[in-house]
């Protein structure tokens, strides 16, 4: 049997597939659906200071092959994640890594800095990049500004470090390129894509905040071109999330570069998703004659003409 273990820099997984932040809760409502202990890890939701309700309803609405959500980062804030679910999250057998946000970068720092000081976290994602927040989205568009909050992050906070980018940039490899040189362990590409969906009949946006983060297969040859993209140009382990719906997705996200990747609009329709690839996994790697993860990671050939 192929080995899954992989190693993103500081940051050691079992297995290369993990959950998504913001598709599975803090896992609780999902253990009836996948065996949480073969996840390679899970990402709760994303968690800020404070307690948030996130934004107007509706904050849903499937798209064509697609989701957009307007969600605005509704969580139970540190004190509520720290005191009523960590426990729970790191009893489960599987790497947990952690998912903030600040508005600013102190926000960012303090919140590592305490996060640090939890045993037993496998590391740390920095969402610089959610649509859905005023402020969310500015760090992950400028290089600067990614690489002030991870230098940050990594002077107050020595857990393995993965910056979360916006595919909303006209260059993601200078974002990834920034992260990289400030001490990120790996990034995650990406978040969501901005998008809106319209009533026409009522001359009115659907979500209550107008715009949204479109998810789902609508958005995977964009996020695997990316991937690749970001590859060939950035010495960095990627993570790579965006449209994951079956074993060949996984496939295709690794030849194109990526070392591990998170599974995030298919919680929704098909929870035991994430258990079921880790199974095919092995098979799919046999047949590629792979005797471990790294061995596809980054194979893609360009023909030559
Ligand atoms: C949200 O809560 O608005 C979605 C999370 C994200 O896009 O980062």
């Amino acid at each position: 049997m192929p080995d899954l273990a992989v190693t993103l820099n500081r940051l050691h997984l079992a297995n290369p597939v993990l959950v998504a932040s913001g598709t599975f809760g803090y896992a609780r409502e999902m253990a009836g659906f996948v065996p949480l202990a073969r996840l390679g890890g899970i990402i709760p939701k994303t968690i800020t200071p404070l307690p948030r309700i996130g934004n107007p309803p509706p904050r849903t609405v499937e798209t064509a092959s697609g989701l957009l959500n307007s969600i605005g980062l509704d969580n139970d804030g540190l004190d509520a994640f720290i005191e009523k679910h960590l426990d729970y999250l790191l009893g489960l057998g599987t790497a947990v890594i952690a998912n903030i946000a600040g508005h600013d970068r102190d926000e960012f720092l303090r919140m590592a800095e305490r996060l640090g000081r939890c045993q037993g976290l496998a590391g740390l994602e920095l969402n610089i990049s959610c649509p859905n927040v005023s402020g969310g989205v500015d760090f992950g568009v400028d290089p600067e500004m990614t690489a002030s909050v991870v230098r940050g992050v990594r002077e107050v906070c020595g857990l393995p470090l993965v910056a979360k980018l916006t595919p909303n940039v006209t260059d993601i490899t200078a974002i990834a390129q920034a992260a990289a040189q400030a001490g990120a362990d790996a990034v995650t590409i990406a978040n969501t894509f901005q998008g809106m969906s319209i009533d026409w009949r009522q001359r009115r946006p659907i979500l209550g905040n107008v715009v949204g983060g479109l998810s789902g297969p609508a958005i995977k040859p964009i996020v695997l071109r990316m991937v690749w993209q970001v590859a060939r140009k950035v010495p960095v382990p990627i993570i790579a999330v965006g449209g994951i719906d079956g074993i060949d997705d996984v496939l295709e996200y690794l030849v194109a570069g990526a070392s591990a990747v998170q599974i995030g609009t298919a919680n929704f329709y098909n929870p035991s998703l994430a258990g079921m690839l880790i199974d095919q996994l092995d098979q799919a790697l046999a047949s590629a004659g792979c005797q471990n993860v790294r061995e596809i990671v980054g194979t893609l050939q360009i023909p030559q003409r």
